[in-house]
């Protein structure tokens, strides 16, 4: 083997002790990928800065209602990281909506992988202030 083939192979292989780093903590990659893909096909309706629609919590003449932020001040970091990842991938369909809803959602299961979907959800994760993530945890130990 040459010495160019052993630094691939070293290389490698940090990169994928990196990728088995803890859940929930700083993996630089997954949540470099997230951010990226949070970017291409979720900053457009839910804001570059994780904003939002505007009046988000008023449903639309058409009954739709706009993309609530992702940020401190909506109501994503309430939600189980299980039950964000199913809306991700599936859309607002039961269980986590009512039969029948329609919503501007888009189900993402198809177009990103499971990985992909989680990691976006982690960048999230990762932009909430020290305060909300401990709020949540205390919240969610509450269930
Ligand atoms: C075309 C607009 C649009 C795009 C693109 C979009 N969303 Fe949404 N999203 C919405 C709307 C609208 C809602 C609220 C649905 C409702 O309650 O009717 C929503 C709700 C959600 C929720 C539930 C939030 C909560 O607080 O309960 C999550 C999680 C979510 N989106 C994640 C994503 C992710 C991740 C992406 C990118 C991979 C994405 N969305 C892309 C429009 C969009």
């Amino acid at each position: 083997m040459s010495l160019c083939s052993n630094v691939a192979l070293a290389v490698a292989i940090a990169l994928g002790l990196a990728g088995c780093s803890e859940r929930g903590g700083a993996d630089p990659y997954a949540l470099m990928e997230g951010e990226n893909i949070y970017k291409a096909e979720c900053a457009s309706c839910h804001g570059a800065k994780l904003e939002g629609q505007a009046d988000w919590r008023t449903r639309r003449p058409d009954g739709k209602l706009p993309a609530p932020p992702h940020d401190a001040s909506g109501h994503t970091w309430h939600h189980p990281m299980v039950q964000l990842v199913a809306i991700a991938k599936h859309g607002m369909v039961p269980p986590n909506a009512p039969e029948g809803y329609v919503s501007d959602m888009p189900a993402f299961a198809g177009k990103l992988t499971d990985r992909q979907i989680e990691n976006v959800l982690l960048w999230i994760e990762s932009q909430w202030p020290a305060e909300i993530k401990q709020r949540r945890t205390e919240m969610l130990q509450r269930r």
